[in-house]
């Protein structure tokens, strides 16, 4: 059947919100239309090679950032200290890998979250579901929850500000990272690594500086920092309205981010979800979880990518340290025995949130949901063994993180623990690495790919 941007709205479709003002909905997705786009063709075209080239182990993708954007954290120093910590990472992980890492946000545009449940009751009251700041609003009320559709409009424009600011930072030398006290490395004490991670930062700062020596210029100029953007494809007359055809280009694109994802609770056959993302041009990740059915999860594929392009299709896998080593092999060799050529990331946080009762401190007694350090890196190392003994590459990884200072997951070098979580527990969804516990992995993952081990 032939595709439009709007072919979708032939199927059934799960995770959208009831938006009670249609009129509403219309007139502010023909704006939407009207409005620039946030990213271009060549861009796009420009990552989907080079994660073709991460399929192959050449170079290697790092994706990460908030499970959602709040509208409240499009600040500069939100944005900058994201910024920070994956670029420092992506420096670690260069450093152990010897590849260029391919650096993706999510960010610029990730303000939907699909939910379990549409609404939450709370002492007799239900309310829709919160989903996130593109929808509706946080609070527990009746006229915050409604979902809105005004607020589309105000999460483009957010998303614009967040990748004008982006692009400004990397242009304007932003990785200036010569500078040691610029790498926040306090927790580096805790850890039993410190000398190794000393060795590390050092060792990065030096060779900055001798290619800068060599080519007389600095670092930032010699080779352009890209970021490139992604969220989940989940609103889906959003993404329609920035879908756009191109001069001298042939297709459609999704002009709102480079490089969607079809998440966990959407990814089926005979819908909606699966029916838009077969049409753009753009390189799409696909979640895969413990509970994905293997052959729907092939015959998505073959409707995404009928023509096999390189860099186009994406796997996320995320089955959680405890499922892993049953679940991702069956997967791996049904891809592997279509002859298709995929990039493999982990995605380490999805399947290892647990939801804990501090035994005393300030949230004593509620339940929180959290992940533990521990699992997180259970996850990728047996990611790492899964692939090597298969034969496959695992090409990248994907996280939940932030460059503050919140303490939503547990474990890592400073050993947070259950009680410290409520001191700075800010995620308005998952929880996420702080800028330590992201550096740490990097360190620890950097350790290990240069033949380190753990
Ligand atoms: C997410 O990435 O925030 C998410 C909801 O993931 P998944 O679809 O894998 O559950
Ligand atoms: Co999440």
């Amino acid at each position: 059947m032939d595709w439009t941007p709007d072919s979708w709205r032939k199927f059934p479709t799960r995770q959208q919100p009831a938006y009670r003002d249609e009129a509403g909905l219309r007139a502010a997705c023909a704006l939407l239309a009207t409005l620039p786009p946030l990213v271009t063709s060549w861009e796009i075209e420009s990552l989907k090679s080079q994660l073709d080239m991460a399929a192959s182990g050449e170079t290697f993708l790092l994706q990460g950032g908030d499970c959602a954007e709040s509208f409240d954290d499009c600040t500069p120093s939100a944005i900058t200290s994201r910024l920070k910590v994956l670029l420092q990472m992506s420096l670690v992980l260069t450093y152990g890998t010897r590849k260029r890492v391919v650096r993706v946000g999510r960010f610029a545009g990730q303000y939907a979250k699909p939910r379990t449940v549409d609404s939450e009751s709370r002492g007799g009251v239900d309310l829709p579901a919160y989903r996130g700041d593109n929808v509706n609003g946080l609070a527990f009320d009746a006229s915050v929850r409604t979902p809105d559709p005004l607020l589309l409009l105000r999460g483009h424009e957010r998303a614009a500000m967040t990748l004008n600011f982006v692009r400004s930072l990397v242009d304007g030398g932003f990785a200036d990272l010569h500078h040691p006290e610029y790498w926040d490395l306090e927790f580096v004490k805790h850890s039993p690594l410190s000398t190794e991670y000393g060795r590390m930062v050092r060792s990065i700062g030096e060779s900055l500086t001798f290619m800068e020596t060599l080519a007389g210029m600095r670092a930032s100029q010699i080779s352009r920092v890209d970021f490139f953007t992604s969220h989940e494809c989940l609103l889906l007359p959003y993404e329609q309205a920035l879908t756009r055809e191109v001069p001298r280009r042939s297709g459609w694109w999704n002009l709102s981010t480079h490089f969607p994802w079809l998440g966990m609770r959407t990814a089926k056959m005979g819908e909606g979800h699966v029916e838009y993302l077969r049409g753009i041009r753009n390189p799409v990740a696909v979640k895969v979880g413990p509970t994905t059915d293997i052959d729907e999860l092939l015959s998505i594929i073959d409707t995404l990518d009928p023509q096999r392009e390189p860099g186009k299709i994406t796997i996320i896998h995320r089955m959680g340290a405890h499922e892993i080593l049953q679940r991702l092999p069956p997967v791996i060799a049904a891809i592997g025995a279509t002859g298709r050529k995929v990039l493999w990331c982990c995605d380490p946080m999805h399947g290892n949130t647990d939801t804990v009762v501090p035994a005393s401190g300030a949230g004593k007694g509620v339940p929180v949901k959290t992940r533990k350090f521990g699992h997180i890196l259970a996850e990728i190392e047996q990611a790492f063994e899964i692939h090597g003994k298969m034969g496959t590459v695992l090409g990248g990884v994907h996280f939940e993180l932030t460059g503050e200072n919140v303490t939503e997951c547990t474990g890592g070098a400073r050993g947070l623990s259950d009680e410290d979580l409520a001191r700075a527990y800010r995620t308005q969804v998952d929880p996420r690495l702080n800028y330590e516990q992201a550096l740490e992995l990097a360190m620890l993952m950097s350790r290990r790919m240069s033949g380190g081990g753990w």
